[in-house]
């Protein structure tokens, strides 16, 4: 499965080859919630922008509506990102987004958090809701007409976000499926924290008869001579994840990332994602990134998309 991946993700126009990676290729440079160190985190917006600045895939972490729409929120609460509290004062059961339909939903506007702002110099988004909250169908035809007009390809990295659910998980794929992106190829990943969903997705695949590869999240470990992943309910060892993933999502900042586990993880198949880069300049960007495109990363998940690609490419070019 993994090898069918890396069919999509060597075919996208990386720099000469020589990379430590799991097929040789350069890392993919991974839109985290698009590109929030600009533009409000998972906004069609953010994502538009994270494409323009080089980006190979984007990221949207998906949650369930009240109603069964999957929309773009790494919460599972609308507070923090959204005017969700002005549009709705005093919302009787609090604001989960498992409390609000869709349409509520799509009422909100998205707030810039941290060094964000609501716009971009020289940068014009062509969505018509450019900072409302999309949902899962709406980043699916960003992508579409992105690919059409461009003849890029642009993967999708879709994270199903806790609580997970089987009509979360079911409601993916089939959005998956229905973009054309059900296949082995790699032009669209799923990932999750939730080691069971992912095992979950395996029937729900097979009736689906997708064959989307799965990415578990987690931070990387040694338990011994063992490399595991760690996660909040304990290690679980690589070999056990490659029985149903092809790849893991790990912590840059946390856990013990090393060349050893990446090593490790690429004898039995897995690819190696890391998270999160959130560099301030391109120097530190630099710095940051060389060490671990030398530990053999197949990709990074990127706050600030152009700094990472400038710095994948460099790499590259050295
Ligand atoms: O999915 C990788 C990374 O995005 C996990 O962190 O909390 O930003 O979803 P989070
Ligand atoms: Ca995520």
């Amino acid at each position: 499965m993994l090898r069918l991946a890396l069919a999509f993700l060597l075919a996208l126009p990386a720099a000469a080859a020589d990379f430590p990676t799991l097929g040789g290729a350069a890392p993919v440079v991974i839109g985290h919630r698009g590109a929030p160190g600009y533009l409000p985190e998972h906004t069609l917006a953010g994502y538009e922008l994270a494409i323009a600045m080089g980006a190979d895939f984007i990221e949207p972490d998906l949650a369930i509506t009240a109603d069964g729409e999957l929309v773009a929120m790494h919460d599972d609460t609308l507070e923090r990102t959204t005017d969700a509290e002005i549009m709705f004062p005093g919302r009787a059961g609090g604001y989960a987004v498992s409390g609000f339909t869709a349409e509520e939903i799509a009422r909100l506007t998205v707030r810039p958090t941290g060094a964000a702002s609501t716009t971009r110099p020289g940068f014009a988004p062509r969505s018509d809701r450019p900072l409302a909250v999309p949902t899962f169908a709406e980043v699916l035809t960003l992508l579409s007409a992105y690919e059409q007009e461009t003849g890029l390809r642009i993967g999708v990295y879709p994270e199903a976000k806790a609580p997970t659910s089987e009509a979360q998980l079911r409601a993916i794929v089939a959005a998956l499926k229905a973009a054309g992106r059900g296949g082995a190829g790699g032009r669209a990943l799923i990932q999750s924290f939730d080691l069971d969903a992912l095992r979950a997705l395996g029937p729900i695949q097979a009736e689906a008869g997708t064959a989307i590869p799965l990415v578990a999240l987690g931070a990387a470990g040694r338990r011994g001579d063992a490399f595991v992943l760690e996660q909040r309910g304990g290690a679980v060892s690589l070999e056990e994840i490659a029985l149903f993933a092809s790849g893991v999502g790990v912590s840059v900042s946390r856990g013990a990332l090393s060349a050893e586990f990446v090593a490790a993880a690429h004898s039995l198949g897995l690819a190696v994602h890391g998270y999160t880069l959130r560099p301030t300049s391109q120097v530190e960007s630099d710095r940051i990134t060389a060490p671990l495109i030398a530990m053999g990363l197949d990709g990074f998940f990127s706050d600030y998309p152009d700094l990472t690609r400038a710095s994948v490419d460099a790499w590259a070019a050295r």
